[in-house]
């Protein structure tokens, strides 16, 4: 995820903005850039190390403003990355992505403005610019825009002319002013800030702060002074990085909400029923055209696939088969010029979902890549992508990653459905319940103490059984993966109408049954699982829709979440159970991030 650091004041700007980046490093970054006024630009693709070597050359100054880029809107470049500018007077940095960017590069580029990159972020420079030409002062040009951006936006603005002032912005992109004694500093967290001080300002959505090196003015969109309170940072450097949370795994999970929002903004249309995803509407006609999908993927992306074939098959109405991608590649499966061919992959680099898609290739599938990282080996060779923009997930275990990707499968298949014969109410439906889940999730997030209190008490289980059905069965796989991953707990996924075709057998007092019963079209059934495993004595975890006394009395412990509809719960059912391995874990003491002899990213067979 993009990584802003911009400094005004007394210290030798240069270091102050090249260390900021350093300590943004575990954001995760393609390239990095920084301005300093009076000496002018510089860009580097790589290791902050790259940029650090061009920057011995530069003179220093006062001011300046700096970024880690994670590519979303354009590939990995010198072009592309921060700081941008218009004809060279603005200069910006930017998180989030700014949803109106090709409208109003048109409009600019119309007005015969030209554009140097092929970043969404370019068009607030040349904004700022052309206010400011036609009259408006540097602060009232950065007004003027911020009202016409739409989207996440978290800039930090420097103006060549203007060397004793910057501008913040916050819009759905965190942002922190750090009150040092010799100056002021603006960062997307507080990791660059605290080698500096621990005084801080948060800034919230909605914030215009002019900062220069002795005082900041903070202001609403409108121009009418805002106040917020200073806080003192509680924790240490390590733990900035990991925004004050004892684990990755946990950050990752808590970012579970802002994740959901990444994935479906931009990509409802105005009218809120249908999907806007360029990958697809540029290949409608050959789209239109698929007969059967296949998804492919490894570990918890072969889950998250899993999900994908329930939500296309009953959005879309089109035979879907979910795959290991390992399986794939080796046992000759069908595969046409029509068939659709989805590859699922957080990072980019599985090695086994690359082949599958190469395999697909050859055979004259069409190919679609449902990736986190940007440029990544399966981004670049599938024939048309969509990328989940979750930000870079450090913990081996995948978690907001899973959440993404179901939330962009559940738009795949309204997209596909859309071709097809499903109605708009349908469509705008589904659409109004995904816009709905970030806020239900955050619900989920606020009870964490239960899961915690809950997987404490479960710590020392030898064997763990997950049940669940239709949408829940990937869901209990899943569950059972991450707890096996960073627990070491044994754990067992069964779609729970096998119950009775052998792991009843295992059940006994001493063997713990995680069900994951919301309030869908097959309840009542999985309730009956419960009752049967809690006869042969197990303790039954139940993971239950709000308010459900039913399945409260069967169960010996009861974590709800929120309702919503069914193809949906996948999003909301995972949080659980991503808190209760990770809460197993911690009380085992293990190492959560880095799990024995797992690796984040498979990219040998
Ligand atoms: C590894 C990771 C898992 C991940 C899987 C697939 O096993 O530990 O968390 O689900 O690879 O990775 P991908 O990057 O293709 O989603």
């Amino acid at each position: 995820m993009c990584g802003i650091i911009a400094y005004i004041g007394k210290d030798r700007v240069k270091d102050v903005l090249l260390d900021g980046l350093e300590a943004l490093e575990y954001r995760g970054y393609d390239s990095a850039g920084l301005y300093i006024a009076g000496a002018g630009p510089i860009k580097a693709v790589g290791p902050v190390a790259n940029l650090r070597k061009k920057a011995a050359l530069m003179p220093d100054g006062n001011l300046g403003i700096a970024h880690t880029r994670w590519a979303t809107h354009g590939k990995p470049s010198e072009a592309n990355a921060h700081p941008h500018t218009g004809r060279g007077s603005i200069w910006a940095v930017h998180n989030g992505i700014i949803e109106n960017h090709s409208e109003l590069r048109q409009k600019l580029m119309g007005e015969g403005r030209v554009f140097a990159s092929e970043t969404d972020s370019e068009v607030v420079p040349h904004l700022i610019e052309r206010a400011m030409e036609r009259g408006a002062s540097f602060e009232d040009a950065v007004f003027e825009t911020v009202r016409v951006l739409k989207g996440a936006f978290g800039l930090a603005i420097a103006h060549r002319d203007a060397p004793d002032r910057m501008v913040a912005v916050r819009m759905g992109s965190p942002l922190v002013i750090g009150v040092a004694r010799g100056g002021r500093i603006i960062a997307s967290d507080a990791a660059p800030v605290i080698r500096h001080t621990r005084d801080v300002v948060y800034l919230k959505d909605g914030d215009v702060a002019i900062v220069s090196a002795d005082s900041h003015r903070i202001f609403s969109f409108l121009k009418e002074a805002v106040s917020r309170e200073g806080e003192t940072v509680p924790f240490g450097a390590e733990e900035a990085k990991r925004g004050g949370y004892e684990h990755f795994m946990l950050k990752e999970i808590m970012e579970g909400p802002e994740v959901l929002r990444n994935a479906i903004r931009g990509r409802i249309a105005k009218d809120g029923w249908r999907v806007k995803l360029g990958g697809l509407e540029s290949n409608d006609e050959r789209l239109r055209s698929i007969e059967r999908v296949v998804i492919a993927g490894c570990g918890t992306s072969y889950y998250a696939g899993v999900v994908g074939k329930y939500l296309i098959e009953s959005l879309a109405d089109i035979p879907v088969e979910a795959d290991i991608a390992s399986e794939l590649r080796y046992r000759e499966p069908i595969l046409t010029p029509k068939t659709l061919l989805i590859a699922l992959s957080q990072s980019g680099e599985t090695a086994d979902t690359l082949e599958a898609v190469r395999e697909a290739k050859r055979k004259g599938a069409f190919t679609l890549g449902i990736v986190n990282v940007v440029g990544s080996s399966i981004a670049r060779e599938t024939d048309a992508g969509i990328y989940n923009h979750a930000g870079p997930e450090v913990s081996v275990a995948s978690t907001k990653a899973f959440i993404s990707q179901t939330a962009v499968l559940a738009l795949v298949a309204l997209f596909l459905g859309s071709q097809r014969n499903l109605g708009a109410s349908r469509r705008k439906e589904v659409l109004e319940e995904l816009s709905a889940l970030p806020e239900k999730m955050e619900r989920i997030l606020a009870n964490r103490g239960l899961v915690e209190r809950i997987a404490k008490r479960y710590a020392e289980s030898g064997s763990m059984l997950y049940i669940g059905r239709k949408y829940m069965m990937p869901l209990a796989y899943e569950g059972a993966l991450k707890l096996k991953e960073v627990s070491y707990i044994h754990a067992e996924g069964y779609g729970a109408g096998e119950l009775k075709h052998g792991p009843l057998a295992l059940v006994s007092e001493s063997f713990p049954v995680f069900a994951l019963a919301p309030r869908d079209s097959v309840y009542e059934k999985t309730l009956s699982n419960m009752e049967e495993v809690r006869a042969r004595g197990a303790d039954v975890i139940a993971l239950v829709t709000e308010g459900d006394a039913e399945a409260s009395r069967i169960a010996k412990e009861t974590i709800e979440i929120p309702e919503t509809i069914e193809c949906l719960y996948p999003a909301l059912a995972a949080v659980p159970l991503q808190l209760f391995a990770y809460y197993a874990a911690v009380a085992r003491g293990l190492n959560v991030d880095r799990p024995r002899n797992l690796a984040k990213s498979v990219t040998v067979e």
